[in-house]
């Protein structure tokens, strides 16, 4: 394979959107079928055909598992014809595999690509998260503040009373005390089921009417936040969290030695990137999947961090091509 030739990330994120796109609507017939594993295998086999079509030599670090769990886009899987760039992707072809399932909001299918070595290898752990939209200075909120203090510092920074912000949070137990943190300074949550990706990126869209993203979630859907984020603007920190010895092995075969370290954004995503996403169930972000007699049509968010730019791109096709 050869990697010298550039990324030329403007017309490769034309192909990225139809990675994308294709997982999605593959996914698209399971949505609210109660199948999780056939959503998401039929997601990934899409994936896979669609990446291997573009010219370029790529390598999954951000997958469905470690190689000996994940017969396809297993992290360092080798992607692509091999005849173009070099490049890292991030991938989740379902995120919200139970969201598609019960047919709820917010299923995505999610991809981003970047140089070599620009996105960080994190280990199928989980994270703590905390995320912000654009516009504010650095460290504004940071993961060390408690939960509380991190809405007051936003409400300070926009001008706002803490009851005027809204938070996003993972509905787990594991959450209940920081949800009662959030709650004890007036501010409102929206609880999600599943779907952090999806969670962070909304606080990058006012429209959404969410200001901040926290809680623990899983590390890959992490960097694919951060990726997000590089091309809407606004700041996400993780640190890395195990569980285990073996969570800790996960970490160091990915070379990763400061298990303790806090991560922003720029670390999670080192260099310029693209971005795809196609919304599978609807959402705030995305349309789902439309199914009329004989078409399929779908919506797919596509952005370079380079420019900051951001399409919407609608796709109708006959069924029998997917
Ligand atoms: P899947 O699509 O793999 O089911 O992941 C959904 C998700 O909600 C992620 O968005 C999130 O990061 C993670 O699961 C949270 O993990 P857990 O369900 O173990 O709390």
């Amino acid at each position: 394979m050869t990697s010298t030739a550039q990324f030329q990330d403007r017309m490769l994120s034309l192909g990225l959107a139809r990675v994308s796109e294709a997982a999605a609507l593959a996914s698209a017939r399971l949505v609210g079928h109660g199948d999780e594993k056939a959503a998401d295998q039929a997601a990934v086999n899409a994936m896979r055909e669609q990446l291997n079509m573009l010219d370029i030599a790529g390598v999954v670090v951000i997958g469905e598992g470690e190689r000996d769990e994940a017969p396809m886009l297993f992290i360092g899987e080798e992607v692509g014809t091999g005849s173009g760039p070099g490049v890292d992707i991030a991938l989740d072809p379902l995120e919200g595999t139970t969201l598609t399932a019960k047919d709820m909001p917010n299923a995505l299918t999610v991809i981003a690509m970047g140089p070599r070595g620009s996105m960080l290898h994190a280990p199928d752990v989980y994270m703590d998260k905390l995320a912000i939209g654009p516009g504010f200075a650095p460290d504004t909120v940071t993961l060390e503040m408690n939960p509380a203090e991190r809405v007051q510092a936003l409400a300070k920074a926009k001008g706002c009373d803490a009851s005027d912000i809204t938070v996003c949070i993972l509905e787990r137990p594991r959450h209940e005390t920081i949800i009662n943190a959030v709650r004890g300074t007036g501010a409102s949550i929206r609880l999600i089921t599943d779907g952090d990706v999806a969670g962070v990126m909304h606080c990058a869209d006012p429209t959404t009417g969410i200001d901040m993203y926290m809680g623990e979630g899983g590390a890959p859907e992490g960097v694919l936040a951060a990726a997000a984020l590089k091309c809407m603007g606004g700041q996400i920190y993780g640190r890395l969290l195990f569980r285990n010895d073996d969570e800790k092995g996960r970490a160091t075969k990915a070379g990763i030695t400061d298990l303790n370290r806090i991560y922003t954004r720029d670390e999670m995503v080192t260099q310029d990137v693209i971005f795809a996403a196609t919304g599978v169930t609807s959402g705030s972000l995305l349309h789902a999947v439309q199914r009329e007699p004989g078409w399929l049509t779908c919506e797919t968010l596509l952005m370079r961090s380079k420019t900051g730019s951001v399409r919407r791109i609608n796709y109708r096709t006959p069924t029998h091509t997917v």
